[in-house]
């Protein structure tokens, strides 16, 4: 539970086997979103094209690429040390070139290679197919910045390499950019426009994920609910063009369903759905669907209509209530998580109690809290004064921290006596005798190996618990293992 804080913010060296072959060396790690750490999966295949393997060792690196994260001013400051250390690699190993990727290389743009002297290209999250010229200039000793965004590119056509993978679990883009405008949020400057990516490409890539051997897929975006594609057809079979748009153009719960029925044993999830572009459609479709996991990260920020309102979130806080009231009604036992930030402009005491009150209500699975970092250039940073003290919001931070953790052993408490069903993800990080995998709620659960291994799908029935995992014993295989066909996967 101590990772609350910082899950996201964490960085990881992402590694897979060097392929034989090819002559230079890259090493990449990925800091903040999930979405990072799929685009880096998509520069490592843009790049094994260019004749790079990558390499977890960064002393032997022809090039480092780092990618990064704006969303908080501490997520800066972790690269920056991070170009720390570089540098010192650099001292014994003077050819190695730097490149910054992601939001903080958009949001700095040529600024960076004035301010770090050890950063040789700069390129931003739409960018990427044009590394191979970027780092051809850099040879040449010419200085690489694209930071240009695009309305269009969302990587469909790239097949991703799939680093440092436990060949189980794998993030699939599905939109890119955000238009949402939260006040508070340097996503929409970092990441552009949102687009959708076409759905065919999607279900192609889920389908070679399948024969691959993965069990489940993350669909990835800023905001999943506002996919939409608008499909072409034949002309001569409609009316006019906006009737052939209406019948031929694809939301998230038609992509949802698409991907469910192209893969009936894969397990499904997405991640994040901002509760006011989120439609009854999808629920339904996720409450209709076995492979459909029953999660939903549904960020509300914070539980004061007047503090919703100065973040641009466009819903209530009735509206919010609403939205779980049905989720429930359709999906019982549906796992619910969060995101709160503590201490955005003018916060009062009263507003956080609204926040501590809603969290009761909703008696959230888990969640990930945030003390407000003002983010340069953002609409809140233009018009309201951060004026909540450091200590207020730290403060404010660990009440909803601990009231959190109390529900989420609630919540782990409530599986106990009950068997659900597992996907194995890996060996427990506290037990190489023991399993561990996530239920379809997406709580963590352990158990004795026995002859299972990972990527079966078991049921395990839970004795114990604490606030973040489940305990417990393999009772058999589940449906999704041995069926075989799309009734297994309607329920
Ligand atoms: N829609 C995105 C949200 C990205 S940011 C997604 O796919 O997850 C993730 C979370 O970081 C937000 O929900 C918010 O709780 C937090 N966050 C964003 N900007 C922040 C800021 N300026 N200060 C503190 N937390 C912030
Ligand atoms: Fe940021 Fe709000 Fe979009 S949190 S990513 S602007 S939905």
């Amino acid at each position: 539970m101590e990772k609350i804080l910082d899950e996201k913010q964490q960085g990881n060296t992402l590694v897979i086997e060097p392929r034989k072959g090819n002559s230079r060396k890259l090493f990449i790690e990925s800091y903040g979103c999930a979405m990072n750490f799929s685009d880096s999966e998509i520069v490592a295949s843009i790049l094994s094209k260019e004749g790079f393997d990558t390499t977890q060792h960064l002393e032997e690196a022809d090039l480092v690429l780092v990618n990064t994260c704006s969303i908080r001013e501490k997520a800066e400051q972790t690269v920056r040390k991070r170009l720390e250390k570089y540098n010192a690699v650099k001292r014994i190993n003077p050819k190695m070139k730097v490149g910054v990727l992601g939001c903080m290389a958009e949001r700095l743009k040529s600024k960076f290679l004035e301010e770090e002297k050890i950063v040789d290209l700069v390129v931003g999250p739409d960018a990427y197919k044009d590394l191979p010229n970027l780092i051809n200039d850099v040879e040449e000793g010419r200085d690489a910045v694209n930071v240009l965004l695009s309305k269009d590119e969302t990587y469909g056509d790239i097949s991703p390499v799939r680093l440092q993978s436990n060949g189980v679990s794998a993030f699939v883009s599905i939109t890119r950019g955000c238009d949402n405008m939260c006040t508070f949020c340097v996503v929409p400057f970092t990441r552009g426009r949102e687009r959708s990516r076409d759905p065919q490409s999607i279900v192609e890539e889920v389908n070679d994920l399948a024969e691959k051997g993965f069990k489940e897929i993350t669909l990835l975006g800023q905001n999943v609910d506002s996919y939409l594609w608008y499909g072409g057809g034949l002309k001569k079979d409609f009316k006019n063009a906006s009737e052939m748009q209406k019948a031929t153009s694809v939301n998230f719960a038609a992509l949802l369903k698409l991907c469910a029925e192209a893969q009936p044993k894969m397990r499904i999830r997405f991640s994040t759905s901002n509760p006011q572009d989120m439609t009854m459609d999808v629920i339904e479709t996720m409450a209709n669907y076995r492979n459909i996991c029953d999660y939903i990260h549904l960020p509300v920020q914070s539980g004061s209509d007047r503090i919703l309102k100065k973040m641009n979130r466009l819903h209530t806080r009735k509206e919010y209530f609403e939205m779980i009231d049905n989720i429930k009604k359709l999906i019982p036992d549906c796992g619910i998580s969060h995101d709160i930030i503590t201490g955005f402009p003018t916060e009062t005491e009263e507003d956080h109690q609204d926040t501590l009150e809603l969290m009761e209500y909703v008696k959230y699975h888990f969640g990930y809290m945030f003390a407000y970092s003002e983010r340069p250039g953002t609409m809140a940073e233009r018009k309201f004064e951060d004026d909540v003290p450091e200590e207020i919001k730290k403060r404010r931070l660990t009440e909803i921290v601990n009231l959190q953790r109390k529900h989420s052993l609630y919540r782990t408490q409530t599986f106990i006596g009950k068997t659900v069903e597992v996907l194995i993800e890996k060996e427990s990080k506290k037990s190489d005798a023991h399993w561990s995998g996530r239920t379809q709620q997406s709580t963590v659960a352990v158990f004795p190996k026995e002859n299972y291994k990972v990527g079966d799908f078991v049921n395990v029935k839970i004795s114990d618990c604490t606030s973040a995992t489940l305990i417990g014993e393999a009772v058999g295989y589940s449906h999704l293992t041995p069926e075989e066909g799309i009734e297994a996967t309607i329920k």
